[in-house]
């Protein structure tokens, strides 16, 4: 034998030397859910590790997560009901505890990079992400509330605006919109493939944002798909979008690939938070090695062609990569 592909492996060092993936943290977003209010830190029970923060606390994880290298943040709010309603006029509020919380955050610490979610479920009363007449729901009349929240996000000093629901012609609409109002500089991470996924549940959880009836198959693709997600590629890089996303990431390794071999924008992967759950909730029980499977679980996503992971463990990848 003179091809002996052990030799490559004999030593740390070795292996060190011919290892093709390295997940950094750099390469990590982290989702964090705000609520209203002050000094709340409520672990979310289907994610454990994961908390819904008041303003006074979120600013206080952000600055632990800050020294521990994570630089970006995307942030989610989390309603009460009374504050939801069809057309999720909450949501570009200007007084809302979402866009204060937005500005703060921006305020204390400028350096972060901000992301945030572009989408009326967190505020709608169905839980969906459109406007819903007869039970169908409305493509175009729900671009006017996306572009308003938008606004409002980009106002409140957002970074980067993460539309996430999967309404056609979203991304040129959003653009379009934030340009004419100066902000050419809000960059957009479309949600470009975005399944309609089991792997949510611990999210919709966390949000109480779970769709009052029915399913969201009407406008997130259907998990047997992929040529499809071409033609959602195809016009979000029309469109102008910055960055193109797969979500979730890990039963759709091959969309991740697949962007990535046929688009020159940096694609993105969602590390769900079902996915993430399954990994804690079996750790928990001893049966598997939680920090292995996590650090296999978000090289694949990288080795696969995402170069920016959004996942609930940055702070722990952070943590244990120090
Ligand atoms: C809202 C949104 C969802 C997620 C991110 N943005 C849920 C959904 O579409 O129902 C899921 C994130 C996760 O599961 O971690 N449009």
């Amino acid at each position: 034998m003179n091809r002996r592909p052990r030799r490559n492996r004999k030593s740390e060092a070795v292996r060190n030397l011919v290892q093709e993936t390295k997940v950094g943290v750099e390469d990590l977003i982290f989702p964090l859910f705000l609520v209203e209010g002050a000094g709340k830190k409520i672990e979310v029970d289907s994610m454990p590790g994961i908390f819904r923060f008041s303003i006074d606390t979120m600013l206080h994880e952000i600055e632990s997560c800050l020294n521990l290298g994570i630089t970006t943040f995307d942030v989610f709010p989390a309603y009460p009901e009374s504050l939801k309603d069809p057309f999720a006029k909450e949501s570009y509020n200007p007084e809302t505890f979402y866009l204060k919380g937005l500005r703060e955050i921006k305020k204390q610490f400028p350096e972060v990079c901000l992301m945030s979610d572009v989408a009326m479920d967190p505020y709608s009363s169905d839980g969906h992400d459109g406007i819903i007449q007869n039970g169908k729901i409305l493509n175009d009349e729900t671009l006017e509330i996306l572009a308003k929240m938008s606004l409002a996000q980009a106002d409140a000093g957002v970074d980067i605006l993460g539309p996430s629901d999967m309404m056609d012609g979203r991304v040129g609409f959003i653009r379009e919109e934030l340009d004419q109002h100066g902000f050419t500089e809000v960059s957009i991470m479309s949600y470009t493939a975005k399944y309609a996924s089991a792997f949510y549940g611990p999210f919709r959880d966390a949000l109480d944002s779970a769709p009052k009836f029915g399913d969201k198959k009407t406008y997130q693709m259907d998990p047997s798909n992929v040529q499809e997600a071409l033609i959602e590629a195809d016009l979000d890089m029309e469109e102008g979008a910055d960055f193109l996303m797969v979500k979730p990431a890990l039963a759709y390794l091959d969309v991740i690939k697949l962007l990535k071999d046929n688009y020159p924008l940096p694609i993105a992967a969602y590390n769900v938070s079902g996915e993430y759950s399954m990994i804690k909730a079996s750790a928990a029980r001893g049966w598997i090695d939680e920090d292995r499977a996590m650090m296999e679980t978000l090289t694949a996503i990288k080795r696969a062609g995402a170069k920016i992971i959004l996942t609930y463990f940055a702070k722990d990848f952070a943590s244990l990569n120090r």
